[in-house]
């Protein structure tokens, strides 16, 4: 298929193209740069051998932006990556958020739809499900309370989508909730490249042991968990790529190769697997993961030293959250295949050889 991935300079967007790309896929690039740098592009066409990736440095709020790119390529579906998701920020500037990511997506799918174009896998996330109700979470979990206005955009788009998808039913829709993305290929070319003072964990963890920072904060060690600090599904961004990859299948109708004909979907769950044009999967491992298991297992396999201390709770964090990723493994065949010496050594490989991340352009 030929996919239009918007966001696709960014961390998970560019691991997401070399995995596309090597699956026989090709791609159209999407992304304002608000939040990324050209290089990763061209460093992703190194890795799967072209000359270059099709990019359009547009803005999806961008409606005529967007009609060339669908004037110009005749396109399959879109992988929706593009939005800002910064959590703190978004405490700080709720309008730019609801405005970027939801302004952003509404006019995405209406150039697509106006196009024909009715295949999306959207970028979600395990924070749909506010302080779950069950570990591990699987897709019947109900959404919860987000703490933030990042939070809010994702689960508002996925009930636009999800309206979107039932009021025209020639939409496929899928919905990747993703856990929490670690790691970068193992080429070392492409990685995670946060602006500032980094809010996630493992890019804090990397700068730390490059030099940059001085130490780790551990926000809290009081949580009901076995060593006091927060537990989470740490997942390879390169098994996420993955993930992408084996959910364009839902785009598939096996009869006749045809992309997106609709079928009426069997019942109003969209929950359960009886619409096949609505889908929902949880991209996690399914192990969950300290914030000590994490600062050990760096240490111990890249052998450099992490100092931290340990800092108040953090406002909005959890104590626990990992998934069941059963679901995407019966439907979509998808499975993580690394694990937390993988990740941590990738993540490790990718800040050591680009200490400063991308040259500046
Ligand atoms: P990222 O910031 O590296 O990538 C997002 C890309 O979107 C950037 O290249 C940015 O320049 C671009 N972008 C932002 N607004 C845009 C706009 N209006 N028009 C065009 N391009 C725009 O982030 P990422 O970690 O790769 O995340 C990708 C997606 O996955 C995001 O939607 C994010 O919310 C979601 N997600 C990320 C995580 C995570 O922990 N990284 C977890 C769950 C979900
Ligand atoms: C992980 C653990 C922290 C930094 C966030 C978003 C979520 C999703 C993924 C996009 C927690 C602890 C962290 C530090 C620490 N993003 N920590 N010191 O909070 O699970 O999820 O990113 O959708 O929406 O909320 O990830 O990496 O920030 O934190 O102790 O300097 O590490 O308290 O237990 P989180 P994280």
């Amino acid at each position: 298929m030929n996919i239009l991935v918007t966001g696709g300079a960014g961390f998970i967007g560019s691991h997401t193209l070399v995995e596309l790309y090597k699956a026989g896929h090709t791609a159209v690039v999407v992304d304002n740069l608000s939040n990324s740098n050209p290089t990763a592009l061209r460093r992703v066409a190194e890795i799967i051998g072209v000359a270059e990736i099709p990019f359009y440095k547009t803005d999806i709020r961008d409606r005529e932006g967007l009609e060339r790119v669908f004037a110009e390529h005749k396109l399959d579906a879109c992988i929706h990556f593009a939005g800002l998701k910064a959590v703190g920020e978004s405490v700080e500037k709720p309008w730019e958020y609801y405005e970027n990511n939801i302004g952003g997506t509404l006019t995405l799918v209406d150039v697509m739809r106006r196009h024909g174009c009715k295949n999306i896998i959207f970028s979600s996330s395990a924070t749909v499900y506010g302080d779950p109700v069950e570990i591990p979470i699987t897709e019947m979990c109900p959404k919860g309370q987000c703490t933030n206005p990042y939070g809010w955009t994702k689960s508002m788009l996925e009930q636009v989508l999800m309206d979107i998808q039932k009021a025209d039913r020639e939409w496929n829709v899928v919905l990747l909730r993703y856990f929490n993305p670690v790691g970068a290929h193992p080429s070392g070319r492409i990685g995670e490249n946060p602006n500032g003072i980094p809010n996630n964990l493992m890019p804090y963890i990397t700068q730390v042991a490059v030099g940059k920072r001085k130490e780790l904060g551990v926000f809290g060690n009081d949580y009901p968990t076995p060593d006091g600090t927060g537990v989470r599904d740490y997942i390879h961004v390169v098994d996420l790529a993955a993930a992408h990859v084996a959910a364009l299948k839902r785009f598939l109708k096996p009869e006749n190769g045809e992309y997106g004909t609709a079928t009426e979907p069997s019942a109003a769950n969209i929950h359960s697997t009886s619409n096949p044009h609505l889908s929902i999967y949880n991209i996690g491992t399914g192990h969950g993961y300290s914030v000590l298991d994490m600062v050990k297992a760096f240490v111990r396999v890249n052998a450099v030293d992490v100092p931290y201390s340990i800092k108040p709770r953090r406002a909005g964090d959890i104590a626990t959250c990992y998934c069941n990723p059963a679901k995407a493994k019966a439907e979509l065949g998808w499975e993580a295949r690394y694990d937390i010496d993988d990740m941590v050594r990738d993540s490790w490989n990718w800040q050591k050889n680009n200490p400063e991340g991308y040259p500046e352009v």
